[in-house]
């Protein structure tokens, strides 16, 4: 692997840095001024309309921007991704994620590392939709001899928030009578909640975890098992032997793993369990098998339709200029506002209440990749990396946050994403109340860029210091995603955007973006400190002086 570009000694950067300090944000003027700015900077990115005009960057700004990506060779590690290069060093492992949405009969094969890629995808895949087929039709049934209504499943991270928020974008298109449940958090609250009002003789868990070492997971599928085993049992419909409980695991349990070995031992058969490979990354993860929760529900072909439409993505990604990549423009965006500008964070705000988990997702996918201090060759970053990503659906954010956008004192670059057609085509008093949903994002990214002046205020009739109160400075920065409609496809081009939009800024900070060293310290201290919960006295003295305190504190509160 090369050793990482610093990206400020580039020239790019220098020009940028000289660009920064000669620009006078004015989108107002910039927009009266040129009449060919909008059609310009709006692309398309296979079904999706990408608006880049309200952005607070100059043409000039721009071409930099695409120097900087050709300085730092973002297009040339993409095609290395593509290939399997191991671009995850601190791993050593080839990231391949882009091979999960590769087509059936793609030309020329992926070989990596001896393994045929293509092949081994598409043998998974074809098991995925044999048995999300065979769960839909109640040909698969649970141990009474009843059809499924309920999957249940049990992943964190990865293994979880790609699968639930694609459930909630996805759900008016569930079409089997099946539903599905996520359970977490080990707080033991998750699963008792999501268990409650379940039948155990309908209901199959989903045990998903790339490690099948994770503590929550491991717990959470135990807990799971007791439940079913307790409900059976109670119901007097198995006896307590070990027979019969292994019968009621067979068929009510599988899981997602790349981890098989780990999957027999805790009692799911083998051939009720899913694989992936080491160069799917968990936060990467929602198009491989991870995703059969959302194969039974919404059914194979949603499922494919999803993947084709990353994979379109990714098409555009390799085969497209930067100056009209979609993704590598938005991440170059993220850099200019993050190291030129000064922005902390980012917000996406989703004009679509089906996308409510987006941002959580998108939290995962940008922060876990891209929060980091080091380079892949150790070496320190030379930049600011990894802004905080966050939001909530429109129109709620409005009456929540949006005050601070439009009026506080920092720099929140937003991405507003939205749908011409609703799932739910309702009318209130013969107006389409969808129509008023999107009046609403178009009004917010309007005022967003272009402010109202104190002059347009006091035309109102507003006086004195009520005037500055009312002011908008404008110029806050906002790209609009438009689509005709949230479909799988649509859904898998958001999903691979994102990706290759933390890509590119990772690429341009010399970052890996593909492990996570950072979430370990905190996990091995979670395993040394529940000792001490669990009153053990030398493992409370081993705590600093404030985590013993709070152990006292619990053990002085504790009712049970
Ligand atoms: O703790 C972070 C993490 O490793 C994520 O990267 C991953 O998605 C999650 O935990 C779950 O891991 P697994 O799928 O192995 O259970």
């Amino acid at each position: 692997m090369s050793a990482p570009i610093d990206p400020t000694s580039t020239p790019a950067w220098s020009e940028l840095t000289a660009l920064r300090d000669s620009l006078r944000p004015d989108l107002r003027t910039w927009f009266a001024e040129d009449a060919g700015r909008v059609e310009r900077m709006s692309l398309p990115l296979v079904d999706l309309h990408v608006d880049l005009s309200k952005n607070l960057v100059t043409d000039d700004v721009l071409a930099a921007l695409v120097r900087l990506a050709e300085q730092t060779g973002v297009a040339e590690r993409f095609a290395e991704m593509l290939a399997g290069v191991h671009l995850n060093t601190s791993e050593d492992r080839a990231v391949l994620h882009t091979a999960l949405r590769r087509p059936a009969g793609a030309s020329p094969a992926l070989e990596v590392d001896g393994q045929q890629i293509d092949s081994d995808v598409q043998a998974v895949l074809e098991k995925l939709s044999t048995f999300a087929d065979r769960v839909r039709s109640g040909e698969w049934q649970g141990v009474t001899g009843k059809k499924v209504t309920h999957v249940v499943n049990i992943g964190i991270g990865g293994s979880d928030l790609g699968p639930v928020m694609v459930y909630e974008a996805l759900k008016p298109l569930a079409d089997a009578g099946i539903e599905a449940r996520f359970v977490s958090n080990i707080d033991p609250t998750d699963i008792a909640q999501k268990t409650s009002g379940l039948d155990p003789e309908t209901t199959l868990f989903i045990v998903a975890s790339k490690t099948f070492t994770t503590l929550e997971t491991l717990t959470n599928a135990r807990l799971a098992r007791d439940w079913l085993w307790d409900g059976l049992t109670s119901a007097g419909i198995i006896d307590g032997t070990d027979a019969a409980k292994t019968d009621a695991v067979a068929h009510h349990f599988v899981a997602v793993s790349t981890a098989l070995d780990k999957v027999e031992a805790f009692g799911i058969d083998p051939t009720n369990a899913f694989g992936f490979w080491d160069w799917v990354g968990g936060r990467y993860s929602v198009d491989s098998a991870i995703g059969l929760s959302l194969a039974i529900v919404f059914g194979p072909s949603a499922f494919r339709e999803l993947l084709a439409g990353f994979h379109a993505v990714d098409e555009h990604v390799a085969s497209t200029p930067v100056a009209q990549n979609v993704p590598f423009l938005m991440g170059l965006l993220n850099v200019w506002y993050s190291n030129f500008l000064g922005a902390q964070s980012h917000a996406v705000l989703p004009y679509a209440q089906q996308l409510n988990r987006f941002p959580a997702y998108l939290q995962q996918l940008t922060m876990e990749s891209n929060g980091k201090s080091v380079r892949w060759d150790g070496t320190p970053v030379t930049t600011d990396t990894g802004e905080v990503f966050w939001g909530e659906p429109g129109t709620n954010g409005q009456h929540a946050f949006y005050q601070l956008i439009h009026q506080g004192t920092r720099l929140i670059p937003a991405d507003f994403i939205a749908f011409v057609n609703p799932a739910y085509p309702l009318e209130d008093g013969g107006r389409d109340v969808h129509g008023l949903f999107l009046a609403n994002f178009l009004a917010q990214t309007k005022a967003l860029a272009f402010g109202k002046t104190a002059e347009e205020v006091e035309a109102e009739g507003t006086t004195g210091a009520l005037v500055a109160a009312r002011t908008f400075p404008g110029n806050r920065p906002t790209t609009s995603i438009f689509a005709a409609s949230l479909t799988p496809s649509v859904l898998g081009q958001l999903i691979a955007l994102y990706e290759h939009i933390t890509f590119t800024q990772g690429t341009v900070w010399g970052i890996n973006s593909f492990d996570q060293w950072g979430v370990e310290l905190g996990k091995q201290l979670a395993l040394q400190i529940a000792p001490a919960i669990e009153g053990d006295a030398e493992a409370l003295e081993a705590q600093d002086a404030s985590t013993r305190a709070l152990l006292e504190y619990y053990s002085a509160h504790r009712s049970s």
